[in-house]
């Protein structure tokens, strides 16, 4: 039996509403195990939870009951084993490329030396070389993003945890980051492949990547299904294939009616 690498086991998340109301429940008894080396995509309405399951697994935050596992260990706090890449996390806009990729390994005490070298490795792995100096602002939005990437990276993180991490950029250069991201994750077959918990709006994306795709409900934010996406990997040649749709087809069916039902409630 493979143990899991992180377990959620009764999770939940309420928020005291602001002004008054009553308490918000984002996540309610949510129960996942997943295994070392997974791509896990997590796909559900707007507001069902699924910021609030990443900072929880980010510790970020704490649930209000149930337990948050890594590795065994309850999550207390952030730590370099789990790297974040947040859309609102974003860059440090007063540091370089070169200062952002080398900001966690500074915040560890690594060395001036070992961090620019592992810096510069991670600056060719996505593509930003002759870039090094330049601010975030000088930036092109798909490069802020690589920038965002090599930074989740510099630690050697086991886990990525990616929030909606390419909902920013343009169609063509989202596919470009899909296809880099599978490639450094170890796509093509690799020793060892880092576990991800990867947010998205994007059904294609999420079944694209994913070995199982987390379909999540609203209202309380709970686990409504948990797809399998046994497509043979890479994966880059798999976008226009039948059982890729048919796969997209099937998520759509279980997020349609939540989604229906969260833009009404959000219109009313
Ligand atoms: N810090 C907070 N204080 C109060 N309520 C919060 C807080 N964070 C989240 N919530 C509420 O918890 C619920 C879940 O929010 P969350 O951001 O996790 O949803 P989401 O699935 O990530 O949505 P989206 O797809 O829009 O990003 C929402 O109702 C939200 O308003
Ligand atoms: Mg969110």
């Amino acid at each position: 039996m493979t143990v899991a690498v992180l377990r959620l086991a009764g999770v939940t998340k309420t928020f005291r509403a602001p002004r008054g109301g009553g308490d918000v429940v984002a996540l309610s008894g949510v129960d996942l195990d997943v295994r070392e080396g997974e791509f896990l995509t997590v796909v559900g309405p707007s507001g069902c939870g699924k910021s609030t399951m990443l900072s929880l697994v980010a510790g970020f935050a704490q649930p209000t009951a149930g337990e948050v596992l890594f590795q065994g260990q309850p999550v207390l706090e952030p730590g370099p084993e789990r790297g974040v890449m947040f859309q609102d996390y974003a860059l440090f806009p007063w540091r370089t490329v070169m200062g952002n990729i080398e900001f966690g390994p500074y915040a560890l005490g690594v060395g001036k030396a070992e961090r620019r070298g592992r810096a510069r490795e991670l600056i060719q792995l996505v593509g930003l070389e002759g870039f090094e100096d330049r601010y975030p602002h000088e930036l092109s939005g798909g490069m802020r993003q690589r920038c965002a990437l090599a930074r989740m990276l510099a630690n050697n993180p086991t886990m990525w945890l990616m929030d909606e991490p390419l909902a920013a950029v343009d169609l063509q250069t989202r596919i470009i980051l899909q296809d880099e991201l599978l490639r450094l994750w170890g796509d093509g077959g690799s020793a060892k492949r880092s576990t991800v918990l990867f947010v998205t709006h994007g059904i294609d994306e999420a079944v694209l990547l994913a070995d199982r795709v987390v379909v999540m409900a609203r209202r309380p934010g709970r686990i409504k299904a948990i797809v399998d996406v046994n497509l043979p990997r890479p994966r880059a040649a798999q976008r226009s294939s039948p059982a890729l749709a048919e796969l997209v087809g099937r998520v759509w069916d279980l997020i349609r009616d939540e989604a229906v039902r969260a833009i009404a409630e959000e219109t009313n």
